[in-house]
């Protein structure tokens, strides 16, 4: 069986996503009792700073059985020019999985494809993958479903929006994007989702807010872009997702927040902190989604329904380790 990555929410199906998502619940509601990390290292390698991410996928990782390593990218020699291809190859001799936190996309494209262990996408400036599969368990919660919602999102064309854009074309919702002239996200990632969903860009929050389930933002300026902060809070101004702005969503709609957020920029404090808010459930749900991830594709159960018979998935486990061991 050959190994799967997770760089994109599109190297799932929608089949796999529900999976995932189901698995996570079942985590979350402790009805998991697998280990199927028991033995195996999950390398994360950071080249931005990391709250949840980090946390949730050290944790995770524990809580499975295994074992997680930190890596700042400053410290290993990848930060010093060693290629990514090499930091790939030994990596793979060494550990089971490996989670990336980088700037390019490409980089994590390249390690994915000279590592012979699964590689995850913890954030890139392109994509957040992990992070919308919270979100997507976030909804689903508050929903059941996220089937005829509308979800707006508000804000920056950027790694956050374009991976809610590959959700909504895998799973058929409709998204409806405000963001300011020269900050829409990816056209071919927009191009994608538009074949396949009813996604939609306006330039005024006020018409893709009215009647949504769900209200989205981010920061106005992601890691890696601090000299734009400036520049970036004058184009956003009217893009504060507050309490006026809420009020012309669905009345039981949520407000969602990759975090970390800057209260009183791109969320009005009353928001953030209010009762349609659901970031910390939001937040939470990283470490769950990303133990299913984690499970399913270091632990085994790559190619199968996630949560399948744990024997199979040891005995696979353990041809899986002896062909690699070196
Ligand atoms: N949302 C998110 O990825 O948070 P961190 O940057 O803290 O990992
Ligand atoms: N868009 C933000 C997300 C942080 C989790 C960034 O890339 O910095």
């Amino acid at each position: 069986m050959p190994k799967r990555d997770f760089l994109a929410l599109t190297d799932l199906s929608a089949k796999e996503i529900v999976s995932v998502l189901d698995l996570a619940a079942k985590m979350k509601a402790g009805r998991y009792r697998g280990t199927p990390l028991k033995g195996k290292t999950l390398a994360m390698i950071f080249a931005k700073s990391s709250t949840r991410t980090r946390v949730s996928f050290e944790v995770g990782a524990h809580q499975l059985g295994g074992q997680a390593i930190f890596l700042s990218s400053r410290d290993i020699q990848l930060g010093r020019g060693e290629p990514a291809q090499d930091t790939a190859r030994v990596l793979s001799r060494y550990v089971h999985g490996i989670m990336v936190r980088t700037y390019a996309h490409d980089e994590a494209a390249v390690l994915a494809e000279h590592s012979t262990v699964p590689v995850i996408n913890g954030l890139t400036d392109l994509l957040h993958p992990c992070q919308v599969l919270a979100d997507l368990m976030t909804v689903r919660e508050a929903f059941g479903t996220w089937k005829g919602k509308v979800v707006a999102w508000v804000g920056d064309g950027n790694n956050m929006a374009n991976t809610w854009l590959q959700a909504a074309g895998l799973l058929g919702f409709t998204l409806r994007i405000a963001v300011p002239e020269g900050y829409e996200p990816n056209r071919q990632i927009f191009e994608w989702a538009q074949a396949r969903a009813p996604v939609s860009i306006y330039e005024d929050p006020e018409e893709a807010v009215p009647g949504a389930q769900v209200v989205s933002t981010d920061v106005w300026a992601s890691m890696g872009q601090e000299g734009e902060a400036e520049i970036r809070a004058l184009a956003f101004r009217g893009y504060v997702v507050d309490s006026d702005l809420m009020k012309l969503a669905a009345p039981n709609a949520i407000f969602l927040h990759c975090l970390p957020a800057h209260r009183g920029e791109e969320v009005a404090p009353e928001v953030i902190d209010g009762p349609q808010s659901r970031v910390w459930d939001q937040a939470e749900n990283r470490l769950h989604v990303q133990k299913a991830v984690m499970a399913t594709l270091i632990g085994g159960s790559a190619g199968r329904r996630v949560g399948g018979s744990s024997a199979r998935g040891k005995g696979k486990n353990r041809r899986q380790r002896s062909k690699r061991t070196p």
